[in-house]
Order: C-alpha cells, then sequence, then structure tokens
C-alpha cells in the first residue's frame, strides 16, 4: 500500500511507453506513495494507447509532448500546473532513442543526422525540460528533477553505440544545470544509472541479454530490476533526500564498483 512518502507532492512522469518501462513502474509506485501527476510521451508513443491503462489505473492526465520540441514542453508544464493544482514538485526524465542502434548501424559508420538525434532526443531533452520548467517558475522549492542513466557513460559498452556519448552528455547536463537551479530556487537534478533492464529501449541494444546477463553474474546483489528502480526514484522524489542534487547515482546491485566476481572468473577459467 506504500508509505505515503510523496503525499501532497505533484508530479510529471515522462516514458511510460507500456508495463515493462520502467517510467511506467515509477508511476505506479509515486500512486501507491500518494503522489498525483500527469503522465506524457511522444505523440507517435501514444497510438499504442497503453498509456491510456496507465493513466485510469494512477488517476493521472496524459499529457502529449514530444521532449524535442520547446512549445510541447510548454504546454506541458502549464498544463500540468494547471490540472494539479499548483507548481511541480518532481519531475521523471525516462526516455531514450538511437536512431543509429535502432538502424544497427556501427559506432564507427555513425549516421550524423541520426546521432544528432539521439543527443537531442535522449540528452538534450533534459536540457529543455529544466530550462522550460525554470523560465515558468513550474517546480517548487526541494522538488526533485531524476533522469535515467546507464554505466556506459563512464564505461565502454561497445554496443550501446551513440547512447553512451548522450548519456555522458545527460550525466553533464545534470551537474551544470543542477548547479544552476539549486543555486536560483532550491531545485535538485540527479541521474540514476540502473542496471540492464528487459524493455523496449532496453532490448534494442545489440547483444542485450548477454551484457544482461553478464552484468547479473558481475553484481554482488544481481542486476537491479525495474520495480526496485522505481522505489529508488520515489525516495529521490521524496524529502528524505533533499540535499542530494548533481549526482550520478549508480543502482546496479554494485557491479559498479567488482572489478570482476566469483561466478566470471570460474566461466573465464574453463
Ligand atoms: N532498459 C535498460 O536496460 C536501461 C538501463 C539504464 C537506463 N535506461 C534508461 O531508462 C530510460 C527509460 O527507458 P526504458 O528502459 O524504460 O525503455 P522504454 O522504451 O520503455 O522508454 C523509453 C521512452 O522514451 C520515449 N521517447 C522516445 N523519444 C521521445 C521523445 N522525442 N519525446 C518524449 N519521449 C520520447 C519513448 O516513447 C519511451 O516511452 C531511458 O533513458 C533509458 O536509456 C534503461
Amino acid at each position: 500500500m506504500g508509505n505515503q512518502l510523496l503525499k501532497g507532492k505533484r508530479g510529471i512522469i515522462f516514458g511510460a511507453l507500456d508495463p515493462n518501462s520502467i517510467a511506467w513502474k515509477v508511476a505506479v509506485k509515486a500512486h501507491e506513495e500518494g503522489a498525483v501527476f500527469t503522465l506524457t510521451n511522444a505523440p507517435v508513443a501514444m497510438r499504442m494507447g497503453a498509456i491510456n491503462q496507465l493513466a485510469a489505473e494512477t488517476g493521472a492526465q496524459v499529457i502529449p509532448a514530444d521532449a524535442t520540441i520547446n512549445e510541447d514542453l510548454e504546454n506541458l508544464f502549464t498544463k500540468s500546473v494547471e490540472i494539479l493544482g499548483g507548481k511541480i514538485d518532481f519531475v521523471l526524465h525516462s526516455i531514450g532513442m538511437s536512431p543509429n542502434v535502432r538502424k544497427s548501424i556501427p559506432y564507427t559508420e555513425t549516421n550524423y543526422d541520426f546521432f544528432h538525434k539521439t543527443l537531442d532526443i535522449s540528452a538534450l531533452s533534459l536540457h529543455r525540460t529544466l530550462q522550460t520548467a525554470m523560465r515558468l517558475d513550474a517546480i517548487n522549492e526541494w522538488g526533485s528533477v531524476v533522469a535515467l542513466s546507464y554505466i556506459a557513460a563512464q564505461r565502454v559498452f561497445p554496443d550501446y553505440n551513440d547512447m553512451a556519448d548522450a548519456k555522458a552528455l545527460l550525466e553533464s547536463i545534470t551537474r551544470s544545470f543542477g548547479y544552476q537551479y539549486g543555486k536560483a530556487r532550491k531545485v535538485r537534478v540527479n541521474t540514476i544509472s540502473q542496471s540492464p533492464t528487459r524493455t523496449t529501449a532496453g532490448s534494442g541494444v545489440k547483444g542485450f541479454d548477454g551484457f544482461f546477463n553478464y552484468a547479473d553474474k558481475m553484481s554482488p546483489l544481481g542486476n537491479a530490476s525495474a520495480e526496485s528502480c522505481a522505489d529508488y526514484c520515489v525516495i529521490m522524489f521524496s524529502d528524505h533526500t533533499r540535499m542530494v542534487t548533481m549526482q550520478n547515482l549508480f543502482h546496479d546491485g554494485g557491479f559498479s564498483f567488482t572489478g570482476v566476481s566469483a561466478e566470471v572468473v570460474e566461466r573465464c577459467a574453463e
């Protein structure tokens, strides 16, 4: 039933495409914890209609917005404040897409128009979101913005392709805008760097099963599930983490600090 950790809080949740989406799990948990929020996704993603089911389950309204279009984001924040009856306390940025990954174009052969799209959708969209919110003064003091990242921002995972560069930029924007927004309005901005997770975006990466299983064997606690990622998001939206900002927070069962595990050593000795 939850502990009402988000009672009285208003939010915006980007990126719930289907029940596997990390954002979907976050919406379910945030609802259980007493939050009210709007749901948003790119208009093309709405065609599948699954988001309406989530909206009905969580009592949320859906506002379409392409996160690469400023006017859409302005409309999203303005309408959300109206619908929810006040300024926003939390935002989940759960957005990622690379046309190069989708079309299996190798990193060394990248198509630069696609590369621009990858960066625009997967990283600059966070900057646009923060800029829009700041201009409209739409987020309350001590509000919390969380974006989802992946450890390919720090280490090489060859098939993660240009998404690795997008995540590095996403984490950099988190620090740079986090500083500015913290100083100006005491709004915090963080990324959560999540384990490989079986979702539409995750499974689109070549060799996903291989690196899902590898990460699971390398992590002392095993891979973190989408549900536990949602729990972490809830805590980051809550008042229990008020002094945390500009961080990249690993949520990966210990993967990021493990050099090698007994299971991997055993496999390599075979
Ligand atoms: N799945 C994993 O293994 C994994 C691991 C670490 C981090 N992440 C990150 O988690 C986030 C959520 O991904 P997911 O795994 O839940 O997959 P998902 O495919 O369910 O979610 C990605 C979302 O991005 C949305 N999106 C794409 N283009 C958009 C645009 N122009 N405007 C607005 N929304 C747009 C999609 O419609 C979709 O809802 C992404 O940032 C992803 O990189 C995923």
